[in-house]
């Protein structure tokens, strides 16, 4: 196994892009991811492409080929990589280990989704795929329904409050507010969240990522040669990946995703690293209580203690542990097949110290943390500069 390194990443920004395609959101990303790397299209040896239900947003399948068309890549091998919301992060585990195995050198992963052209019931029949159709959908449940049966279970066994679930909000759109590509530099407080609608008792508008449109995209290369395509290579250190069960009723507990206990269990690992470790991490927060899950599966907090500790501000931009701080998929947006990608362009300008305003100070050790429906899939990479 080889040690594998990005040396390029680029974002369109996010949000409701109606003057651009899917296709142009992919060179728009792509090109960036190239341009970052001073990598030449005629390099690139393989492509990945995350998308999760283009077909069903756009009509458009096929998506990968028509990726490696619209960078001008001639004649690579490109695959697209459907995991749900996990679809970017499986597709940058696909594209390290190709990179790893010494198959490929110079690979690049990308994602995208285009959700706004369709109408919320049909984005939402659509974001609907990632579940058990015929055990949970049919039955007439949503996505922001299967989080809100965890939130309540989850405030059940904890005593979590609907004001610690809408601190996370609040968290991220901060962060938010200080990224270029986020579809919401608005802050917000706590008591808007609360007063916002009802989507699905106990989540209200506030606590849900929106439907976006965007595309992101990470170049891969050997650690050995990194340096020749970018001065600050970042290293891949972990690249872990669980499934569980789709249906939540066949779940053990409903308060923890296992799914992403066991990937950042095998991360950690592979790393040699503890989550103590970790100074900036993007994670999951589909829902805001999808956060709190998340820091506590990831086992920066011990179950039931996450919420309090959101709340008091300890995750916070430069607190204990910086999470989101690109605003997350509350406050960046979450176009599904993008979001994995992301996170990892995130993590990468944040070690290599150009996050400008939203910079952790003296970040070292980065994680991302993507998952796919309401947690069949979680995908968990640790990062660090390479020296
Ligand atoms: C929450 C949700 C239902 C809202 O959809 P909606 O009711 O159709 O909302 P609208 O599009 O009518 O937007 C109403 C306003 O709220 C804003 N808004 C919509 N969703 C928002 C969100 N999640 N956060 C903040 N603001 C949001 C819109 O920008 C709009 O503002 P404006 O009036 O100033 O233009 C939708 O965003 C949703 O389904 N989110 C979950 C997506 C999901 O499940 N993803 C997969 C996770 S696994």
């Amino acid at each position: 196994m080889r040690d594998v390194a990005i040396v390029g990443v680029g974002l369109t920004r996010f949000g409701e892009r109606w003057n651009s395609g899917l296709k142009e959101l992919m060179a728009e990303a792509g090109l960036a991811a190239l341009e970052d790397a001073s990598v030449s299209s005629r390099d690139v040896e393989m492509l990945y492409g995350g998308t999760m239900a283009s077909g069903k947003f756009v009509g458009q399948e096929h998506t990968a080929a028509l990726m490696a068309d619209q960078l001008g890549f001639s004649n690579i091998p490109a695959v697209r990589i459907e995991n749900a919301c996990a679809s970017g992060g499986s597709a940058l585990r696909q594209g390290y280990i190709a990179v790893a195995s010494g198959i490929h050198d110079v690979v690049v992963v990308g994602g995208v989704e285009k959700m706004t052209d369709v109408t919320a019931s049909e984005a939402t029949t659509a974001l609907g795929g990632a579940g058990d159709q015929e055990w949970e959908l049919f039955q007439g449940i949503t996505f922001p329904g299967l989080y809100a049966l965890i939130a309540k279970r989850h405030m059940f066994e904890y005593g979590t409050t609907e004001e610690q679930m809408a601190s996370v909000a609040v968290k991220n759109h901060e962060n938010a507010c200080k990224n270029q590509f986020a579809q919401f530099r608005k802050s917000l407080t706590v008591d808007e969240v609360m007063r916002s609608k009802v989507v699905s008792d106990p989540l209200k508008l506030l606590d849900c990522s929106p439907i976006s449109d965007g595309a992101a995209a990470v170049v891969l290369a050997p650690l050995e040669t990194a340096k020749k395509y970018n001065d600050t290579p970042i290293k891949i250190m972990a690249s872990a990946q669980a499934s569980d069960t789709l249906r939540l009723a066949d779940r053990e507990k409903l308060t923890e995703l296992k799914a992403t206990k066991l990937a950042a269990q095998n991360a950690y690992k592979q790393a040699k690293v503890t989550a103590k470790d970790i100074d900036v991490v993007e994670v999951h927060d589909c829902f805001t209580i999808a956060e709190i899950l998340a820091m506590e599966d990831l086992g920066i907090y011990q179950k039931g203690k996450a919420a309090k500790a959101i709340a008091d501000g300890e995750t916070a931009l430069n607190g204990k542990v910086s999470v989101n701080t690109s605003g997350g998929l509350k406050g960046c947006g979450h176009p599904v097949g993008a979001t994995g990608v992301k996170q990892a362009a995130e993590i990468v300008w944040q070690l290599r110290g150009e996050a400008k305003d939203r910079q952790v100070k003296d970040a070292e050790i980065g994680m991302t943390h993507n998952v796919g429906g309401s947690g069949a899939t979680a995908v968990v990479h640790i990062y660090k500069r390479a020296d």
